[in-house]
């Protein structure tokens, strides 16, 4: 050592305890709450700094919390975040989380939140304020519940290039196609029961019909690729339309049905969309089952990588939320900051119609000599080109008149007509392509039926 270095301090003062104010007391909140209560010790020595509860936002204090002393609870959040160190938003939606978040990093408080919707729609305000504070904004939590993958995307491949990243991000939704595959459930009473565990809310919309999937794709594309991505620029597209028959042609096919939350760069710029794909059986993803959660990420030197875990409930989600929490004290006792949002990029978000993948279409069609000529060429005239086609058992359709108020004397004979059902597997063609395919497919005289649509994703 040199003779100039300082001796070292051999009874260093204890550092002073990091106040940490949590607003929401949900499944989450309670948990994190909890953890802070129980295990002060651990948490201080991971942390470097004792980290005290100073208060828990909630609406209603009266409200008895599983483990969470009352007075601990206030329902004054914003005077709540004026006197912390750090501040934990765990309440969800738009508003009042973004005010309470801006005036926390206003007073100089790093935040940790778990906010999918508020980060997908008003991402860029917070990274900008937390900036100019120079206190961190962290959200392992808002993705994928548990599964470290902000911060592997964010830190861990800051030296590769990302592709294209294929998340089951919603596990309620995971869970009810699971269920349609293998309890042969219908899509509603598939709900009911995810809302029954406790995964869906009274009203799924947010889960079902992909807002939920949408707000974690766009905070993955951003995140990727070095692009600020918005809620409204991820196409979306939920699972209600899904019928148990797609369910079962896809096993038919060697497919399994699943919602991805999808990121991709192309040459032209970045994608984000969410929809129902099959997946082939044979893909990482086909073997996330119930209500867990993965997420395929695909970087250039990295090669394909998988991040698989539990992607909601209380004790998964306060796993990230507190690691985020130790990262943001530790960063604060050095004066330092964990990572800035990454924008540099700066890439055109390109329109849902220009995504490239392949399809898989099926339609019912007059069991006639030509038909199969005819659908192809359709195909073919829209640049489309088709990787297989299969043509199940012919069904027979009636086409019985709407039966009149008063039965006829002398019935008319049921009018019959065979029809061939046809599976089209496409190769990789432009959305806007192969839209306007089905409308024409759907003009074509002797197509009874388009009957379903499906992106095919992970071949
Ligand atoms: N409702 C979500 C899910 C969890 O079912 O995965 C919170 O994002």
């Amino acid at each position: 050592m040199p003779a100039h270095a300082p001796a070292p301090d051999p009874s260093p003062a204890a550092p002073r305890p990091l106040r940490v104010a949590l607003l929401g007391c949900g499944v989450v909140g309670t948990q994190v709450a909890r953890v802070l209560l129980e295990h002060p010790d651990d948490l201080a020595a991971r942390a470097g700094a004792p980290l005290e509860l100073v208060g828990i936002a909630v609406r209603d204090t009266t409200t008895p919390r599983d483990g969470v002393p009352p007075e601990l609870l206030t329902d004054d959040a914003a005077s709540l975040v004026t006197r912390a160190d750090l501040v934990v938003e765990v309440m969800g939606g738009i508003e009042p989380a973004r005010t309470l978040i801006l005036s926390a990093i206003e007073h100089g408080a790093s935040v940790v939140t778990a906010n999918k919707a508020l980060l997908a729609e008003q991402g860029p305000v917070l990274f900008e304020a937390a900036d100019a504070a120079g206190v961190d904004l962290s959200f392992e939590a808002a993705v994928a519940g548990a599964i470290p993958i902000v911060r592997p995307v964010r830190e861990s491949l800051a030296g590769d290039h990302v592709t294209r990243v294929l998340g089951i991000v919603n596990g309620t939704t995971n869970y009810v196609l699971d269920e349609m595959a293998t309890q042969g459930l219908g899509l509603d009473k598939a709900v009911q029961q995810a809302q029954e565990l406790g995964y869906a809310e009274a009203d799924p919309t947010a889960d079902v019909d992909g807002f939920d999937a949408a707000a974690k794709a766009a905070i993955l594309a951003s995140l990727a690729f070095h692009t600020r991505v918005s809620i409204d620029q991820v196409a979306r597209e939920g699972i209600r339309s899904i019928t148990t028959d797609d369910v079962e042609w896809a096993r038919r096919s060697g497919y399994v049905l699943k919602l991805l939350a999808i990121a991709e760069r192309t040459a032209e710029g970045v994608a984000a969309r969410v929809h129902p794909a099959l997946v082939p059986t044979d893909h990482p993803l086909a073997a996330v089952r119930g209500a867990f959660n993965a997420v395929f990420v695909e970087a250039e030197a990295a090669g394909p990588l998988m991040f698989y875990g539990q992607g909601a409930g209380g004790r998964p989600t306060s796993s990230a939320v507190l690691g985020d929490l130790v990262s943001a004290a530790r960063d604060r006792l050095v004066g330092g900051k964990g990572p800035r949002e990454s924008a540099y990029a700066s890439l055109p978000v390109l329109a849902a119609d220009a995504a490239v993948t392949r399809y898989q279409v099926r339609l019912e069609v007059a069991d006639r000599t030509g038909v199969l000529a005819q659908v192809a060429g359709v195909l073919a005239d829209h640049g489309v080109s088709i990787d297989t086609v299969r043509q199940s058992e012919a069904l027979t359709a009636s086409f019985e008149a709407e039966p009149a108020s008063e039965p006829a004397a002398e019935a008319e004979p049921e009018e019959t007509e065979p029809l061939a059902r046809l599976v089209i597997t496409t190769h990789a063609a432009r959305e806007a392509s192969l839209a306007a395919t089905v409308a024409a497919l759907d003009g074509l005289d002797p197509v009874r039926q388009i009957t379903s649509v499906l992106r095919v994703e992970g071949v």
